[in-house]
């Protein structure tokens, strides 16, 4: 990676997005969803919500997908209409149901029988009646980390299959909550076409189901998220397979060509565009392996110690020729502040820029406050603005 701003003036930790990869991405997603007019695609407010990032992806008219009130009025002041954000999460509150159905967002999607409950008694005291959609739970396999898979029967989302036909009747019965459809997420960082392509099976045999029991046709499918990036080499493949996402669920549902088919993504839309910069402080010889020690920590990027996460780490500073291991790590006292273990990089010297790359996904929108660490600071950058 080569950095296009001066180092010796970036504050270290520091997000740095680049802002041009984000409107390629963004350039690519409405190339392979805007061929047909069946899909939606709704940004998942929780990868990133960084406001010239959000702002950004407003620009273009996506919406938005929230799990707070608090990132739906995030995505309003962004730019994103209420008409465009749909509404997910396991625990909404009465209050934040209440204001959501006040400010008018497009679809709840909904998680559980007694949820229903709570969001038909809400809307029938405000006289409304909120598009609702059922988060079914298709327990399916998206074989990634287990941390990150939420459609299978043991996780906690969704509504159970052996419950779909209660959820419908409740709802359908309801004059307080209006069924448009379904909604589904199998989990994130998914690689492959087939838990997608089993998935659309699933949704398939679900509507026809649903259709022959009820007579009532869904006119709304949210497929979800987890589009997978490659973060073992960015350079090579710096724009997820939106291709072949959107073609398999266009294959997939060619039969229903009324149906829109709403999706939720997040991490192949921003995490390729965000790096994290941080210095190196000290280079120290333990017994049998060399540390660099960075100004960055587990509380800027928690992914590697959170889900033994992989992200490529450089060294933009070094001229030095020779390659040497290390083991990369914060300042934190935990001994899972390790951005990577063994790692070779160009010979380190304190003072140095590393780069950890594809960090724009859970990365700062999971930072915390631990050891009383400061916020890592932000460049946003474009050569063409
Ligand atoms: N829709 C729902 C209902 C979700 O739960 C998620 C992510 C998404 C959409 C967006 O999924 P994506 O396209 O980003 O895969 N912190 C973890 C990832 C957690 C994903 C949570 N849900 C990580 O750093 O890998």
């Amino acid at each position: 990676m080569i950095l296009p701003v001066d180092f010796s003036s970036v504050k270290t930790p520091c997000y740095f997005y680049d802002m041009d990869l984000l409107s390629a991405t963004l350039d690519e997603i409405e190339r392979c969803s805007g061929r047909s007019r069946r899909f939606s695609v709704h940004y998942a407010l929780k990868a990133n919500s960084e406001r010239q990032i959000v702002e950004e992806i407003a620009k273009r008219g996506f919406g938005a997908d929230c799990v707070s009130i608090g990132e739906v009025l995030h995505a309003i002041s962004c730019g994103v209409p209420a008409s465009k954000i749909v509404y997910a999460g396991v625990g909404k509150t009465d209050s934040e149901i209440e204001q959501a159905i006040r400010l008018g967002i497009a679809c709840f999607n909904i998680e559980s029988l007694e949820e229903i409950a709570i969001i038909d008694e809400i809307a029938s005291k405000l006289g409304c009646r909120p598009n609702v959609a059922l988060r079914i739970n298709p327990d399916i396999d998206a074989h990634t980390h287990h941390y990150i898979t939420t459609g299978l029967a043991e996780n906690k989302f969704g509504i159970d299959m052996r419950l779909l036909d209660r959820a419908v009747e409740m709802t359908l019965g309801s004059k307080s909550v209006n069924l448009i459809g379904f909604h589904f997420h199998i989990g994130s960082q998914i690689l492959t076409m087939v838990p997608f392509q089993l998935l659309s099976v699933r949704v398939n045999s679900l509507l026809d189901d649903v259709e022959r029991k009820f007579k009532f046709k869904p006119t709304y499918v949210n497929i979800g998220g987890g589009l997978g990036i490659d973060y073992d080499d960015p350079d090579k493949t710096p724009i997820a397979d939106f291709e072949g996402f959107f073609s398999t669920f266009e294959r997939e549902f060619s039969s229903r060509p009324d149906l829109t088919i709403h999706c939720e993504l997040g991490r192949s839309v921003v995490a390729q565009c965000g790096t994290l910069l941080t210095r190196v402080l000290y280079v120290k010889e333990g017994l049998e392996k060399k540390f660099a020690i960075v100004d960055a920590g587990m509380n800027n990027l928690i992914r590697p110690a959170l889900y033994q996460a992989v992200h490529k780490i450089e060294n933009l500073t070094s001229r030095s020729q020779e390659n040497v291991r290390y083991d990369v790590v914060g300042p934190i006292c935990e001994s899972s502040d390790t951005f990577g273990e063994n790692l070779l990089l160009a010979e380190t010297r304190r003072g140095d820029m590393l780069a950890v790359r594809s960090a724009g996904a859970y990365g700062q929108s999971m930072a915390s406050a631990y050891n009383m660490r400061p916020e890592a600071s932000r460049i946003f950058f474009s050569q063409y603005q």
